[in-house]
């Protein structure tokens, strides 16, 4: 309804020039040109986002309505353009005149200025700035009479800490500057808190002589109708990556034929760094970036292998060896400065990760093994020009410096296998892998993930890695390094798997799902307790806990997960026993529908508390937590990909392999593959995956997703319905996300049909 009000408004624009403005043709896109605009549109209602880059800007522009039957409380009418450069962006909240929520309905519409961005463009006229203005403009529409009280310019994780926690910090706002613009419009603008970019925001009446903004202390208020907007600032822009220059030379076709896909891939890579999405995430994170160059590996090209292996190396903490999980940046960067009392533009990283020091190695253990010409010209780069603490310092280095704090802090549970010598969360810290919402653990210390795949997996890639001549520098710890990095591998391979087992009568589950069903506030369907004795093991439900609780309170989280694919992903284990029932276990975890499992028709849940029989559990993990009973899309490749490495084991397929065979039996066929019932549910369940995925191919593409339930307790399958989680009070996801674009690589392997 609210559309339709604004559709007739389209009819005044003009769309004569836009097409000439802009570079639509599919085929220059491989390789662009000078500066043509490269735009995309993608349409996730309430939110529609517009992506543009050209050879001044890259920028991606949110525009948020409410539409019939949104919650009025969260979704409101919001213009928002980020750009990647600083992690920057702009945000302005409108309200309607009446009041009346609901009421007002904002669209982006295309014009002669663009369709709908077009770009701006100027030579800086700042004082103290040598960098040109560039930004997006373009035409917005009203559907009747709005104000702007509340605009946030400058860093997006301000516009973040407002969007996600309400907090409007009291020294941004502070310099909001609103001026009178071209007689008729208005101007917002803020000089950050360096002293020398400006972003600023403008509004004036399109094509119309009666309209007019005013302006009220810093409240704008104008009448429905059309008015142009232009978002710009004067900061240091990033290099885009290409689609050419982004793929290896097999993969160019997919240029073509994975057109918008890779075209947002290209939108999230530069010369310096990945991006890990958009809008909300438009800077660098360390797991993010490299998990998605792993998936993506096949269809990457080394320049970009090594951008993410570079950025990570440049943001390394050199005194204890941490790889980065986020950089602060732009004005945010200062911002945190000065709450330090340092007046000072220079960048910040955070360290409260555990689990992304793992990746590195293993990402350059893997990149190295097939372009080991690659190992001293990236390891001899001066590190510094990002991270200015790593002055003098070669990314070689910083390498050298994660390795060895892998090394030491891998040790003690290679002489001792107890939980007191497991991975732990940092202390003070609620988070510390991939779930890094504050209850992603259920306050767990001790990570599934972080213990039974990427330690061991880290421990073989440095291991394969201190065999090669010139990664780490020769001295007496680094000689022995091949040799104990590999023993100990196996030793977290074989012995950490056996603390995070739980299990449970088949009786016990279903009295579990009859409880849950009845006391969980957004599902009410069929417990599908069937499906329990169906999947299981001689009567047993046999599972992997999403974390152990402490060292001191050791009990098993049992909470239902995904990330028993980062094992399969990561690992050939072999220890026969326990991968046969771990296998099985995964297998059948994919294969009981929810609740009994993890299967939804919307996507696999990346956590289910039903057979915990923990009310806070069950409270904390619903389908609007961040990391609850919701779908992340990397989570899907991951879990296809891992399924599809051990599927392949049985065949003899292949004689790659990461672990030095001297150490491990993994090339070796393992027995699951001869127990028909684990092989079948194996292939079963990564067969069940596929269909899924295939069948939710429209959300793909982005972060994360939810959904409801409305059948009642004899409803079926299509009583499931795909749900936006950030429009159901969630956090609201990215419409496009790095790690979300490695089905770009994998695919469904029908010789596993
Ligand atoms: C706006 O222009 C784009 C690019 O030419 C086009 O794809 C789109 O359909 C246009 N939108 C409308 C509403 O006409
Ligand atoms: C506010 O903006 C106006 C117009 O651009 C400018 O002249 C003025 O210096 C700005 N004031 C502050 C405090 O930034
Ligand atoms: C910006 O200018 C103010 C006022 O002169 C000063 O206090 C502040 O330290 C400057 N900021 C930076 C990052 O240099
Ligand atoms: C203008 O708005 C600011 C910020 O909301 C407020 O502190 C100030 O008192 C207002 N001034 C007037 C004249 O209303
Ligand atoms: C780097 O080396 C130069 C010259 O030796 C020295 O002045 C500077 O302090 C060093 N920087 C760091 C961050 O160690
Ligand atoms: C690892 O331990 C060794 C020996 O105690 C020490 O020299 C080194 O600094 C440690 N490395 C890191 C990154 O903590
Ligand atoms: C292993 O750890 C246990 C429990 O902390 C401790 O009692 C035992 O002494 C340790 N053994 C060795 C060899 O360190
Ligand atoms: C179930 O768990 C109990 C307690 O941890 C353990 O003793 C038993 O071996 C487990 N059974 C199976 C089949 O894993
Ligand atoms: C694996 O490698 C061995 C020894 O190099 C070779 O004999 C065998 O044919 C290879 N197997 C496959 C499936 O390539
Ligand atoms: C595990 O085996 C599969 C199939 O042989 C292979 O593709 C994969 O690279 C191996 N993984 C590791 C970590 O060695
Ligand atoms: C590899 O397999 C052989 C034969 O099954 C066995 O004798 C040997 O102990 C295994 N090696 C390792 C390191 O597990
Ligand atoms: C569900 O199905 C059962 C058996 O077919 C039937 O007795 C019951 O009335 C149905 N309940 C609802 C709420 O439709």
């Amino acid at each position: 309804m609210l559309q339709k009000l604004v559709a007739p408004l389209l009819l005044l624009v003009s769309y004569s020039s836009t097409i000439t403005a802009q570079d639509t043709q599919s085929s220059s896109r491989s390789s662009w040109p000078s500066c043509s605009a490269r735009t995309q549109h993608l349409s996730d209602p309430p939110y529609q986002d517009y992506f543009y880059s050209d050879c001044h800007v890259d920028a991606q522009a949110v525009v948020t309505s409410p539409l019939p039957g949104s919650d009025l409380s969260i979704i409101k009418p919001r213009f928002l353009v980020a750009w990647p450069a600083g992690n920057s962006g702009v945000c302005t909240l409108f309200q309607p005149q009446s009041g009346k929520a609901g009421s007002l309905a904002i669209e982006l519409v295309n014009s002669t200025l663009g369709a709908p961005l077009g770009p701006v463009y100027s030579k800086s006229k700042c004082k103290g700035s040598a960098n040109p203005i560039v930004g997006v403009e373009g035409v917005l529409s009203f559907n009747d009479s709005a104000e702007l009280p509340t605009a946030i310019l400058g860093s997006v994780r301000n516009i973040r800490d407002f969007t996600e926690g309400g907090y409007l910090s009291p020294i941004i706002q502070a310099g909001i500057n609103v001026t009178k613009f071209q007689k008729t419009g208005a101007q917002i603008s803020r000089l950050w808190l360096d002293n020398v970019t400006t972003t600023t925001f403008t509004l004036v009446p399109w094509k119309n002589n009666h309209n007019h903004i005013q302006i009220d202390n810093t409240t704008l208020r104008f009448g429905a109708g059309l008015y142009r907007f232009s978002a710009s600032f004067n900061y240091p822009q990033l290099t885009q990556l290409t689609p050419s220059q982004l793929l290896n030379e097999q993969s160019q076709s997919l240029a073509k034929q994975h057109q918008e896909t890779v075209s947002s891939l290209s939108f999230f890579s530069y010369t310096e760094k990945l991006l890990a999405g958009g809008w909300r995430f438009l800077t660098y994170f360390g797991r993010d970036s490299m998990i998605s160059a792993l998936l993506l590996q096949p269809v990457l090209s080394s320049s970009a292998v090594e951008v993410v292996i570079g950025a990570a190396l440049e943001r390394v903490n050199r005194r204890d060896g941490s790889v980065s999980h986020e950089e602060t940046i732009g004005d945010y960067a200062t911002y945190v400065n000065l709450q330090n009392g340092i007046a000072s533009t220079a960048a910040g990283f955070t360290y409260q990760m555990i689990d992304t020091d793992y990746y590195l190695p293993i990402l350059m253990a893997r990149y190295f093994n097939s372009s080991p010409n690659r190992i001293t010209p990236l390891l001899d780069t001066k590190a510094g020009s990002i991270n200015v603490d790593n002055l003098n310092l070669t990314w070689g280095d910083l390498s050298y410096a994660t390795a060895s704090k892998i090394m030491n802090i891998t040790a003690a549970f290679e002489q001792n296998q107890t939980v007191d010598n497991l991975l732990t969360l940092k202390p003070g810290q609620n988070a510390g892998q991939w779930r890094d919402s504050p209850y992603g653990l259920a306050n767990g210390r001790i990570p599934f993930d972080v213990n039974c795949a990427l330690a061991p997996a880290a421990l073989y890639a440095i291991s394969s890695l201190a065999a090669k001549p010139s990664v780490y520098p020769n001295n007496s710890m680094t000689q022995t390094w091949a040799a104990i990095a590999a023993q100990r591998a196996k030793i977290w391979e074989d012995k950490t798997l056996q603390f995070f087992q739980y299990n449970m009568t088949t009786e016990t589950a279903v009295a579990r799902l009859a409880q849950y069903t009845s006391k969980s506030t957004f599902y009410d369907g069929p417990t599908n307790g069937d499906s329990v004795s169906n999947y299981s093991t001689d009567g047993m439900i046999i599972d992997y806990g999403l974390a152990i609780n402490s060292p001191t309170t050791p009990e098993v989280i049992p909470i239902t997960h995904t990330d028993t694919a980062f094992r399969h992903y990561l690992l050939n284990a072999t220890d026969d026993e326990q991968l046969t029932t771990f296998i099985n276990a995964s297998a059948n975890a994919i294969l009981r529908p929810f609740p009994a499992g993890l299967s939804t028709p919307i996507g696999v849940v990346v956590a289910n508390p039903a057979l915990s029989n923990n009310n806070d559990f069950i409270g904390g993990f619903t389908n609007t937590a961040y990391h609850g009973t919701v779908v992340w899309s990397w989570q899907l490749a991951l879990t296809a990909k891992g399924f599809e490495r051990q599927l392949e084991r049985c065949h003899g397929s292949s004689n790659v392999t990461d672990i030095p065979s001297s150490i491990t039996n993994a090339t070796a066929i393992p027995q699951f593959c001869s127990n028909n019932g684990v092989y079948t549910a194996l292939k079963t369940a990564y067969n069940r995956l596929w269909d899924i995925i295939e069948d939710n191919s429209q959300q793909l593409e982005s972060e994360v997703w939810s959904w409801t339930y409305s059948g009642g307790k004899n409803g079926t399958a299509k009583d499931f319905k795909f749900s936006p989680l950030g429009a159901s009070g969630g956090t609201e996801s990215d419409v496009r996300q790095l790690w979300s674009l490695t089905f770009l690589s994998v695919t469904r392997n029908k010789s596993f049909s």
